[in-house]
This record gives structure tokens, C-alpha cells and sequence, in this order.
């Protein structure tokens, strides 16, 4: 990982950067632009990570969810993955939940997302127990509205500790 983890930057989106997220996005399918308008509204806070000039990946914080708020939409462009991205943005995310004033963070993790799994439990998340499911609505690759029903377990991080 070494010289390409250093080179990652993370930081709360901007109104600016926009054009260049939709890029990475499907035709009409504004995940940016609604991600930064929550962040607008105070809900969240919409981190995104770059190398230099180019978006590599992002991620939300939820403060909506009770009692803890929740890491949410963590993604990172497949092309840069295994690089350090993902553990950057959880670890910026978190350093923004403590300065909050949280003691803890929340997730919803497909417990076959092996991946994901694997950070979540390196960074010191643990399962709750919990299980969720919700359903949602999202836009395909070629701009269709898709429907998906996802099942998670719920994991948690004490932030006062380490
Ligand atoms: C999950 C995801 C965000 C990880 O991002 P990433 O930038 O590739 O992750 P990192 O390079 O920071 O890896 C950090 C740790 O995650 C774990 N990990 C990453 N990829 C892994 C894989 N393919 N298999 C097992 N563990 C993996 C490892 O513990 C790794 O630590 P290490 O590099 O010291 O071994 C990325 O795979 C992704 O965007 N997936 C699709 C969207 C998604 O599933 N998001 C999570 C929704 S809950």
C-alpha cells in the first residue's frame, strides 16, 4: 500500500467537484448532487477521496440514524481499489463523528461482502446481532431505475477508545 496511501486526500465534497463525480456516475443518476444536497441541509457529511486532480471513491456519514450516526455509501471507484482509499475515507469519516462529539458509529454491511467485511473488522467494528433489511430504488448503468432489496448485519465502533 506504502507511497499510493499517502498520495490519497480526503475531504468533504464541494459544490465544484460535481462535474467531475457525475463522470464516474450512470446517465442522470445524481448521486452527487443529492448526496450534496443533504449535506447542505445538514444531514450528512459527503467525504470523497482524490488523488491528486481525480475522484477515487466516497462516502457518507448519516447524522440522522439514532443513537449513533451511521457510515453510509462507501465506494470507491473499482479501478482503485486495494489501494487504501476505503480505509482512508472510514478513517476521515470517523475523525468527523468524534468532532462531533460521537461516541460511537454505526453500519449495515452484506455479510457476503467480503471485502467490506474485511475492512469493517480490521478498522475494529464489531456485529451487534443486528439484522435489517430495506429496500431501495437505484439507477442501473444505463440510467434505468433498478429495485433491490438488501439484507445487512449491523456493526459498530466504540470511537473513545484507541
Ligand atoms: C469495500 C471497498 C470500499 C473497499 O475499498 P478499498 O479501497 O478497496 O479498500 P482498502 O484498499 O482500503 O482495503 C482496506 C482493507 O479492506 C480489506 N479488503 C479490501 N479488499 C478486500 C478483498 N477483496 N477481500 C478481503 N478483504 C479486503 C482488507 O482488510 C484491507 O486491508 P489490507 O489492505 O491491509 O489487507 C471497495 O471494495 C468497494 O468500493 N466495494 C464496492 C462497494 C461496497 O461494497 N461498499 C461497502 C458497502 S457496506
Amino acid at each position: 500500500m506504502g507511497d499510493m496511501a499517502e498520495n490519497i486526500k480526503i475531504r468533504v465534497c464541494l459544490a465544484s467537484d460535481l462535474r467531475r463525480l457525475q463522470t464516474h456516475e450512470p446517465p442522470n443518476a445524481n448521486i452527487a448532487l443529492v448526496f450534496l444536497n443533504r449535506q447542505d441541509a445538514g444531514d450528512i457529511i459527503y467525504a470523497t477521496a482524490w488523488i491528486g486532480d481525480e475522484p477515487r471513491g466516497g462516502a457518507v456519514l448519516d447524522f440522522q440514524t439514532d443513537p449513533d450516526p451511521e457510515l453510509k455509501h462507501l465506494f470507491v471507484y473499482p479501478a482503485y481499489r486495494g489501494q487504501g482509499v476505503g480505509r482512508a475515507l472510514c478513517e476521515w469519516i470517523e475523525g468527523q463523528a468524534r468532532q462531533a462529539g460521537h461516541r460511537a458509529i454505526r453500519l449495515g454491511v452484506d455479510p457476503d461482502n467480503r471485502a467490506a467485511v474485511g475492512l469493517y473488522e480490521s478498522l475494529g467494528y464489531i456485529p451487534n446481532g443486528d439484522v435489517e433489511t430495506t429496500n431501495y430504488n437505484y439507477i442501473g448503468a444505463h440510467g434505468e431505475t433498478q429495485y433491490a432489496t438488501e439484507t445487512t448485519s449491523i456493526y459498530r465502533k466504540c470511537l473513545t477508545q484507541s
